[in-house]
């Protein structure tokens, strides 16, 4: 093989040199899955992230606008990635937009700049108030090129005639600030939001057709069982992923003791990293299912807010969020909601975000018991140290 086609092979196409800023699963290999959502108008790139196999993707959303593409939450650009992309430029425009849409998510953050510089002719338009944890850097040094940012609202809102725009927040954290701007592209109907909410299906999402190994793992019951891969296996791995990324520890979930662990460790044929050699430190209780029911309604996929966030980020803040949820059911030209992350697009309309808001309004509120337990100690621990806020900020 020479050096040309090496640099060429899959591996390099995908390769992510700047994974360490968030040393997320699967770590420096992204491979990117391109769908058109809709027909010459939405296409959806997608990656998987997570820690530890427990991987859900992650969604940038390339929309077609009269005057080229817009890029809506940036992926890390692999060179997988950019052949793609340049692909659609040839088609449809250059990159005229680039839309960094949370003030919190540094999944979403960390790729910007490396794309930002990928797609010189674009502006890049990011939202108020961003913020690095743990450290605050300016943003130039964050590499955002300083000559083509601009602040969402601050200093206007890109294409206006073609795109409305609806923001979350800014609500004080305590560790920083949340805000997350939502864009309604009115030519296909498409409301494209970030993490506030999401959809999420009972099989897996494509992207994990790929190397579907993050499934098989958590499908199985101890470290020394196989990795089996039939749908019902996939599937059931990616029921406990979805827990697993929701509740970080669901109730239905023990973590296994050391001794327990090691004893079904390195079995014959799990020596290996694929099978983190065989380690397996959680049990999960009969009918676990019933967890998934729970979180993931029948008439999935729906719009729904993500448990973790509820819970962690807005516990205090549901009046801030339902009103954002009747802001955007106000908008009278949506037919789909293409979130950031888990599935898209889902059908939506406004009457459905309505009914969302009216939903959340009524059920009890970010709950301690049960699922939400594991989550509720991490708040509480949080409020206790005084790394956020007891109550909203006004
Ligand atoms: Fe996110």
């Amino acid at each position: 093989m020479t050096a040309a086609s090496a640099s060429n092979s899959e591996p390099a196409r995908q390769r992510w040199p700047w994974w360490p800023l968030l040393p997320l699963y699967p770590y420096g290999r992204r491979r990117t899955l391109v769908r058109e959502l809709i027909p010459n108008q939405l296409w959806s790139f997608e990656q998987l992230q997570g820690l530890f196999y427990v991987a859900v993707p992650i969604r940038m959303t390339v929309v077609r606008l009269r005057q080229g593409l817009m890029l809506y939450a940036p992926l890390p650009p692999t060179a997988e990635l950019l052949s793609a992309l340049r692909e659609l430029e040839a088609t449809y425009g250059p990159v005229r937009t680039i839309v960094l849409p949370t003030a919190s998510g540094l999944e979403h953050k960390l790729p910007a700049p490396a794309l930002a510089r990928a797609c010189p002719q674009a502006e890049l338009w990011v939202t108020p108030r961003q913020w690095s944890f743990p450290l605050r850097l300016p943003q130039s040094w964050l590499g955002f090129p300083a000559s083509r940012t601009r602040v969402l609202f601050e200093q206007g809102l890109p294409h206006g005639d073609e795109l409305l725009w609806r923001a979350l927040g800014p609500l004080n954290l305590g560790l920083g600030t949340f805000m997350e701007v939502a864009c309604l592209h009115r030519a296909s109907g498409s409301l494209l939001v970030t993490d506030a909410l999401v959809a999420i299906g009972t099989d897996p999402p494509p992207v994990f057709n790929a190397d579907p190994t993050p499934l098989l793992f958590h499908a199985r019951d101890r470290g020394d069982q196989p990795l089996e891969d039939t749908p019902e296996q996939r599937r059931r791995g990616w029921w406990r992923l979805v827990l697993f990324a929701s509740y970080l520890q669901p109730a239905p979930l023990s973590v296994a003791g050391l001794r327990e662990v090691l004893r079904h460790a390195f079995a014959p044929g799990l020596r290996r990293p694929r099978s983190h050699f065989g380690l397996y430190p959680f049990r999960w209780h009969p009918n676990w299912e019933q967890a998934f029911v729970e979180l993931v309604a029948e008439d999935a996929p729906r719009p729904q807010v993500a448990p973790v966030l509820e819970r962690l980020v807005f516990p205090r803040c549901r009046a801030a969020l339902v009103s954002w949820i009747r802001s955007l059911a106000e908008l009278d030209e949506t037919r789909w909601l293409v979130p950031a992350h888990y599935e898209a697009p889902v059908p939506c309309t406004p009457e459905r975000l309505s009914r969302l808001a009216d939903e959340l309004e009524q059920r009890p509120w970010a709950p301690d018991q049960g699922n939400w337990s594991t989550l509720a100690g991490i708040d509480r621990t949080l409020v206790k140290l005084g790394l956020v806020p007891a109550e909203p900020a006004p």
